[in-house]
């Protein structure tokens, strides 16, 4: 970035290469500046998906304020990304970009709007999913700072806002009062000196530990890793629209690679605590503990080891929370986890996390990562979101990469010793619009479909049933197959094969069927397999069939779902 600078400086045509024999000469190319006034909340920016790269920089008062790079749409864009300037109204500001061609015409079209729209499109696009939140334009990965705070669930997230592929981290940020519908407002937290804004956690300060609260108006805190500094960094809001960013980094780079602070409350200790991903020397993964009483001043504590190199055991975006198994508050266990889901149970004094079981493992679908859960969840529900690496950069689309359904998390006991179990929230439920109940029946091999009737888009299965003499019990959900193997007690959706042992001879399952993927709780909740694949429009059949035998079906009720963005 210096480097642009520089160039914009002391060079406004640079001859990019010289013309040689047989080879073409290189297009002359301009470091390119455009004034204008401020009026208008949006900057209006046309992306070419795929075009190169160009490095932009927005300029006032001689303060380089925004930077990022973009796909600059020469001509023709594919889609808009909006830049919020409404900071800077009645400003002079300066767009810079580097070396476009000399006739470039990027910058003829770049315009301001108070409208915030894609040409009406917005949230029913052919890959939008529509019982998941993804963001309306740009690339999203994980979900951020995951926090209930004046009657909101907040949910920010990575975001890439002026491209489809990962880059520039923002958190961007989106509520909703029920957990299903969600409304994006827009950036809260840009790059700035300590880097891009990687991932993190959110708490609410109901004490005001940090000072940070306002006329007792609590504080919502947010931890993030400036990608530059490699530091822990601290930003805070009273309303939940304005934030506020410390000016130097609760926790300095510990080691290496550290990053994804997630910041919980130990009540017997009544402190805060962080934990951090932090690579050790030879690629070995652990995760930092810290302590703090005010949320600004921490220390360190103790060190959980995770795998090394390819073993991702405790590999970035930690997450940490007790739990009571099986609902008794009176045997509680801290679950220790990080990006790919593999967790530990164990127990937690405050200061040192002892494992009891280790590297155990819930999800097993397909691309579902860097989950986080709800602090202040106000059910007192432990709530995850996870990123779901969906397949939308494809047809047109102006946004990339999926949130998954919200999932409660509890512990239970089982033969093998202490689980994790996920369920979809019971918010999903008021999706429903028209409910199909079927009776208990004997599914012959060979029998006609029951299901047959059914025509569903967004579909909700809940079925149990005892395999009997089956071989196979297959649920066809427009024209996916998933496909319980009896002998082997395994489900396969789409090449993924997960182990899904019967509960007391039975299998109970939860099906969602979305555009973009279907996501499946099977044994009870202790399987939850996300599969992410585009479903053919056009097909909304559902057929249920056994093969082999006779499988008893006990019960089953097909929903069909409305969007969450009606
Ligand atoms: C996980 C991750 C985090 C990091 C973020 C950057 O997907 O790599 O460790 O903070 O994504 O976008």
């Amino acid at each position: 970035m210096k480097k642009l600078i520089t160039a914009f400086l002391f060079a406004s045509i640079v001859t990019a290469g010289q013309a040689q024999d047989n080879v073409a000469p290189k297009p002359r190319l301009e470091n390119f500046a455009k004034y204008f006034t401020g009026e208008k909340k949006w900057l209006v920016l046309p992306v070419k998906n795929g075009a190169a790269k160009k490095n932009i920089e927005l300029w006032v008062n001689g303060e380089m304020v925004r930077w990022f790079d973009m796909e600059l749409a020469d001509g023709n864009p594919d889609w808009y990304a909006y830049l919020d300037i409404s900071a800077w109204k009645g400003k002079k500001i300066e767009l810079r970009a580097e070396a476009l061609s000399v006739d470039s015409k990027a910058f003829s079209t770049i315009e301001q709007s108070d409208e915030d729209t894609n040409a009406g499109e917005l949230y029913h696009e052919k890959l939008r999913g529509q019982l998941h939140f993804s963001p309306k334009r740009g690339w999203t990965n994980d979900p951020n700072g995951l926090v209930y705070y004046n009657g909101e669930y907040h949910l920010f997230f990575q975001h890439n806002p002026y491209g489809r592929g990962w880059g520039n981290m923002h958190w961007g940020h989106a509520v909703s009062k029920d957990l299903l519908h969600w409304k994006e407002i827009g950036e809260a937290l840009y790059p700035d000196k300590f880097g891009p804004m990687f991932s993190g956690g959110a708490v609410v300060d109901a004490n005001n530990t940090s000072g940070l609260g306002e006329n007792g108006k609590p504080a919502m805190v947010m931890f993030y890793t400036g990608a530059k500094a490699w530091a822990q960094c601290l930003a805070w809001t009273t309303d939940g629209r304005a934030f506020h960013k410390l000016d130097h980094a609760v926790v300095p780079r510990i080691n290496k690679d550290n990053r994804d602070p997630k910041v919980v409350w130990h009540e017997p200790s009544k402190k805060w605590v962080m934990v951090v991903w932090v690579e050790r020397d030879n690629a070995q993964n652990s995760i930092q503990i810290l302590t703090s009483p005010d949320l600004k001043n921490w220390k360190e504590a103790g060190v959980v080891y995770g795998g090394k190199g390819d073993d991702r055991y405790l590999f970035e975006c930690p997450e940490f929370y007790e739990l009571p198994v099986d609902g008794n508050t009176k045997e509680k266990k801290w679950v220790l986890t990080a990006a790919n889901g593999e967790y530990a149970v164990g127990t937690f004094d405050g200061e040192k996390f002892t494992p009891e079981e280790e590297k155990l493992f819930n999800q097993r679908g397909r691309d579902y990562y860097a989950s986080q859960t709800y602090s202040n969840e106000p059910k007192g529900r432990r709530v995850e979101i996870g990123w779901w690496r969906t397949n939308t950069d494809k047809d047109g689309m102006t946004f990339n990469q999926s949130q998954s359904i919200p999932t409660e998390l509890k512990l239970t006991r089982t033969k093998e010793g202490i689980r994790l179990t996920r369920t979809p929230v019971e918010e999903m439920n008021a999706l429903r619009v028209k409910t199909y109940p079927f009776s208990k029946m004997k599914l012959k091999a060979g029998a006609a479909n029951p299901l047959a009737k059914v025509n569903v888009e967004l579909a909700e299965i809940r079925v149990e049933f005892e395999p009997g003499s089956a071989k196979e019990v297959t649920f066809n959900v427009r024209g996916v197959p998933v496909v319980y193997n009896v002998a082997k007690q395994e489900l396969t959706i789409d090449g993924v094969t997960s182990p899904a042992p019967l509960q007391n001879g039975k299998q109970s399952m939860i099906i969602y069927a979305d555009r973009i993927g279907l996501e499946v709780y099977a044994s009870n909740g202790l399987l939850f397999m996300p599969v992410n694949i585009n479903i053919t429009a056009e097909n909304r059949t559902l057929a249920v069939s056994a093969t082999g035998g006779t499988a008893n079906i006990n019960n089953l009720t097909v929903y069909e779902l409305k969007s969450i963005w009606e």
